[in-house]
């Protein structure tokens, strides 16, 4: 394979990609398996998506069947049983009612923002059309979702698409705006920023907000146990009206997600046909049947395999192996929430060498020792599935103080 093959991946520079160095062929458990066979602890969930493992039987077992009977039918004026299931399931689990669904986490955003919108527009105050998000917010890669993002590496090439918004620092004055549709935010941590965490006290003004402008919980990243409780927002006593969700929601088997929204919002698009009130907004496969069965199936994973009790226990484990990291003379600090952790670097200390930057030198090392992940700016990354041994959790660890030892005695 060369370099100037057909296939273009996402933020990779291709000119200086290796298809024979990078390539997965299989995956196992936690572990994803090379072209040259080397086996590799998936350290970052493949970026937050996996929970259960790779090709978990039972999730397998049922996308199998599932395609078997039906693989696709439009969902532009039609149900399917899958798609019915998960959105009752979804809404016992979260409390929000209605879900729509759609394919990437990006487009669940796109979603929630155009729901917003029309949202103020059919209850007669079409005025509200701005939106606030956190300061590092990221909510993703498309037009909107990047006006609702902050961070200026994703966005700086593409202003002529965007937006502006409204600044969140403002908060509770912003809420009194009688042009505010929504406010956006990550619960608790902030992901694509670096593992960030948020103070509880960002939250505060927005217990009070509901349905006043709309607030929406990104839970793209954090969903599905990965902070500790299926979803962090619990943890804040926030009431969101629409919650945005992704990645692991078919345990990280198929592209799915989903906006799912609040009674109250939803009656709002009901109508006479004519009176244009329904939701101007869908995608090809939409609630997939396949990927809707992957997620019933993954959350039945969930309750068989006790996947939150097992959570908890790697959340106590974690702790005094990212002390031992911490302690290290190439380590800044340590940010952690449940499985979202991130090491960051003294990177002005770490020679990059041949690599793109210090971080990816150490992570270039954990890849030699068997350990897949992808550095964020200065940090490490570790966000194992929740599926993962302790001793998986244990053996990324002295893998990465060994690559440490290994630059700070190159040094
Ligand atoms: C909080 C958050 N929202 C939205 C997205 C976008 O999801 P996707 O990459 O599936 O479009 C991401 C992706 O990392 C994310 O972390």
């Amino acid at each position: 394979m060369s370099n100037h093959g057909h296939l273009w991946l996402p933020f990779t520079q291709m000119a200086a990609f290796s298809f024979e160095e990078r390539t997965f062929v299989r995956g196992e458990g936690c572990e994803l398996i090379d072209a040259r066979g080397r086996r590799l602890f998936d350290a970052i969930s493949s970026v937050w998506t996996t929970i259960h493992g790779h090709g978990h039987p039972h999730i397998v077992e049922a996308i199998a069947r599932q395609a078997a009977k039906l693989d696709h039918a439009t969902a532009l004026g039609a149900a399917n049983p899958p798609a019915v299931a998960l959105a009752e399931r979804l809404g016992a689990l979260t409390g929000l009612e209605c879900a729509f669904f759609s394919g990437d986490g990006a487009s669940a955003v796109e979603a929630a923002l155009k729901i917003a919108l029309q949202y103020w527009r059919n209850v007669g105050q079409p005025a509200r059309t701005r939106f606030a998000h956190l300061t590092h917010a990221y909510h993703g890669d498309t037009a909107a979702a990047m006006s609702v993002s902050d961070i200026a590496l994703f966005k700086e090439r593409f202003a002529p698409l965007l937006f502006e918004t409204l600044p969140y620092e403002a908060l509770p004055e912003t809420l009194e705006r009688h042009d505010l549709a929504a406010v956006i935010v990550e619960p608790r941590v902030q992901a694509a920023a670096g593992m960030l965490i948020v103070p509880e006290d960002a939250y505060a003004p927005l217990r009070v907000a509901r349905n006043r402008p709309l607030v929406i919980v990104d839970e793209i990243a954090t969903g599905f146990g990965r902070t500790g409780p299926m979803f962090a927002f619990t943890a804040l006593g926030l009431e969101p009206d629409l919650v945005c969700l992704g990645k692991g929601i078919t345990g990280g088997t198929l592209a799915l997600s989903a906006t799912l929204a609040r009674e109250y919002i939803y009656a709002a698009f009901l109508g006479e046909h004519r009176e244009g009130r329904h939701l101007f907004h869908g995608h090809s496969y939409a609630a997939n049947p396949i990927a809707c069965a992957g997620a019933l199936a993954s959350l039945e994973v969930f309750d068989r395999e006790h996947t939150l009790a097992h959570v908890a226990e790697l959340d106590l484990a974690l702790q005094p192996l990212m002390e031992r990291v911490r302690e290290h003379a190439l380590v800044r600090e340590v940010r952690r929430i449940g499985l979202m952790c991130a090491i960051e670097l003294r990177a002005q200390e770490i020679d990059a060498g041949a690599a793109v930057s210090p971080a990816w030198r150490i992570a270039d090392e954990l890849y030699r020792r068997g350990q897949f992940t992808r550095p964020l700016g200065d940090a490490i990354q570790l966000v194992p599935p929740p599926a993962a041994a302790r001793t998986e959790l244990e053996s990324f660890t002295y893998a990465l103080l060994d690559a440490l030892d290994a630059v700070l005695g190159s040094a």
